[in-house]
């Protein structure tokens, strides 16, 4: 959710920042500007409404100027209209400040109020405004960029990632966090600021996460983190240990399409290094917990948000069946807000791609409060919150840059598989399930690899519904939540109304709305479950739906109901989400090409939710 970078060095600021904007765009996209102190010690800024693009057809000038310092800024709305009076940088009243800002100010009005009180007006209809406007206020008392930010931000509650640039102080940048993520980034001789190691990858892979409360002042060859008390915060210098292939598309049309290529290889990584074949059971380190440990979870408790929220309902179903632990799974926002039953002995698992998620974030600091360990499930390795759980499980899925998450989704199941074994093999299930498991994972990248080969036929499939207004998507069991899943891939990036349904609940309610205009897309896969979820599509046939159906290899008689087969190769009940999510990904993705959308970077949406 917005994009912050900011420069300061040796070099010209400004394609190092456009640069960086540009790889922070999945972010956020709907404005985006930059502010640099010119050879005058002039503030100059320079916004534009729509993508980094727009940005850069407007100050074609400004590309051959020279500075060294800048901060710029990549928006997704929150308040106010995405133009460009509403996009970042926002200034002083003097035209000496600017600032760039992630996150939301709560009290904004209530700060707006005095200082319109104290005579201050205002352009845009943004929190940001009021918070460049409150450090100008202060700027003007002592002259000193490092006090009137940490006064101005004393007095604002909500979330933030700031930078901010002053004029008559050309050679600093001063940065705060709290709530919102935010690195510096250490080069040779220069220095970066940004939300996200995307931006700086090409730069340096030497990084600091900021945590919240600190700021950091940056000047050319030096800088100091401390926090609002003045206290000096000794800095840990991270190494990212990825490279900035893993966020370019090659060939590929798409970052989604990239990604969904990927899942042989990224499911691989999720179980690679954990399956321990000697004991036919699964080791997952990070959770640091003995078998003794293990067994004395009496309860699961799963927060997360989007699609992460999918991947954890077929965490329940998968941990229930084989650990026969009882399993909540909750939305974040939904957690963070009752008073949740939390007992003693309840472990919480909170599942995260990003890592940053403000709702998730949130929930997580609720059950730490609660006394309960906390375990992450994420991707992004330094993330909020990586570090705050008490330990957990990365996915490895590799950067992933399309809004609309896929490889993240069978990553994080995967992990959720294999914390349902480690669970059933100390409780109940016996090593010859463990040592059948193990191998039947083994083959899933192959399988996965198999599936990718219908990517052409599944393209002509999407061809006949990409005019439908409307889809349903069926699925029994743990393909409910899967079912749910290709639901919200394909809303993401066509825009086409799509509800995913528990097949047999269809008949109370969404079996009103099938006609043969209506794409029914079902799972049906050969499993203890198959004959209820067929005579359910019978019903849909009788009433003239036109059915998709993601069937196992070999299965003649569904071809009977449907208009379409897509076939995935035969595996064992719990690993099968792995594979039938795969289709339902590459008819969302094919779909949305085919309407010319914007695949990776869908409207109104953004790839992390760091405001609640
Ligand atoms: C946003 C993204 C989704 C993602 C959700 C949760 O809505 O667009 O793709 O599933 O946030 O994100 P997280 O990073 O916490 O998994």
């Amino acid at each position: 959710m917005c994009g912050i970078v900011g420069y300061i060095g040796k070099k010209n600021a400004i394609p190092i920042i456009i640069e960086g904007l540009k790889r922070l765009e999945y972010r956020g996209y709907d404005s985006a500007g930059l502010a640099i102190i010119n050879d005058k010690r002039q503030l100059e800024v320079f916004k534009q409404k729509g993508k980094i693009v727009a940005l850069e057809r407007i100050m074609p000038q400004a590309q051959r100027t020279f500075s060294n310092i800048g901060i710029g800024h990549t928006r997704w709305a929150t308040h106010g209209k995405p133009n460009t009076i509403n996009a970042h940088p926002h200034t002083c009243s003097q035209n000496k400040i600017a600032l760039v800002h992630n996150g939301i100010i709560e009290n904004y009005i209530a700060l707006k109020t005095k200082l319109i009180d104290h005579g201050y007006s205002f352009d845009s209809e943004t929190d940001t405004e009021v918070l460049a406007k409150l450090i100008g206020f202060f700027y003007q008392q002592d002259n000193d960029l490092v006090i009137a930010v940490k006064k101005a931000l004393k007095l604002a509650k909500g979330a933030y990632g700031i930078a901010v640039i002053c004029s008559d102080d050309p050679s600093r940048i001063v940065a705060a966090r709290k709530g919102s993520p935010l690195i510096l980034g250490i080069g040779n001789d220069e220095f970066f600021v940004a939300s996200d190691v995307n931006a700086v990858i090409i730069h340096t892979h030497k990084v600091i996460y900021l945590n919240d409360d600190e700021i950091v002042s940056i000047t050319k060859d030096n800088f100091e983190i401390t926090n609002l008390d003045n206290e000096i915060i000794e800095a840990i210098v991270s190494e990212v240990d990825w490279d900035i292939s893993t966020i370019e598309k090659g060939d590929y049309k798409h970052f989604m399409l990239k990604e969904i290529f990927e899942q042989p290889v990224s499911v691989e990584n999720a179980f690679r290094g954990r399956l321990i074949s000697k004991m036919s059971t699964v080791r997952l380190g990070g959770l640091n917990m003995t078998p003794a440990d293990l067994r004395n979870i009496k309860k699961i408790q799963i927060i997360a948000c989007g699609t992460s929220w999918h991947s954890g309902l077929i965490g329940k179903f998968v941990i229930e069946s084989l650990a026969r632990i009882p399993v909540d799974v909750e939305y974040a926002s939904e957690f963070r807000y009752r008073n949740p039953i939390i007992t003693p002995d309840t472990i919480v698992f909170v599942i995260s791609q990003s890592g940053e998620t403000a709702d998730t974030l949130a929930a997580l600091r609720e059950a730490k409060a609660r006394g309960v360990k906390v375990f992450g499930i994420t991707n992004v390795v330094g993330s909020t919150i990586a570090r705050e759980t008490d330990g957990g499980v990365y996915i490895h899925a590799g950067n992933e840059i399309g809004v609309a998450s896929t490889k993240a989704f069978t990553s994080q199941t995967t992990v959720l598989i294999l914390l349902a074994v480690m669970l059933g093999r100390v409780n109940h299930i016996d090593p010859a399930y463990g040592k059948r498991f193990i191998n039947e994972l083994r083959l899933i990248p192959d399988k996965i690899q198999t599936i990718l080969q219908s990517n052409d036929y599944i393209r002509e499939i999407a061809k006949t519904i990409m005019n439908s207004t409307n889809a349903l998507y069926l699925g029994r069991g743990l393909h409910f939540p899967v079912a749910l899943e290709g639901a919200l891939k394909l809303k993401e990036i066509s825009y086409i109304h799509a509800e995913g349904y528990p097949a047999a609940e269809m008949k109370h309610g969404p079996i009103a709305l099938i006609d043969k205009n209506m794409p029914v897309i079902a799972i049906a896969l050969k499993d203890d479950i198959y004959d209820k979820i067929i005579s359910n599509l019978q019903e849909v046939k009788a009433r003239n739906g036109r059915i998709i159906t993601i069937a196992t290899q070999g299965d003649d008689l569904v071809t009977d109901f449907s208009q379409d087969v897509i076939y995935i190769p035969e595996t064992i009940d719990i690993l099968q989400p792995l594979l039938s999510v795969i289709p339902l990904q590459l008819l969302a993705y094919h779909i949305a090409d085919l309407r010319n959308l914007d695949v990776d970077q869908p409207r109104n949406l953004a790839k992390s939710v760091t405001v609640e």
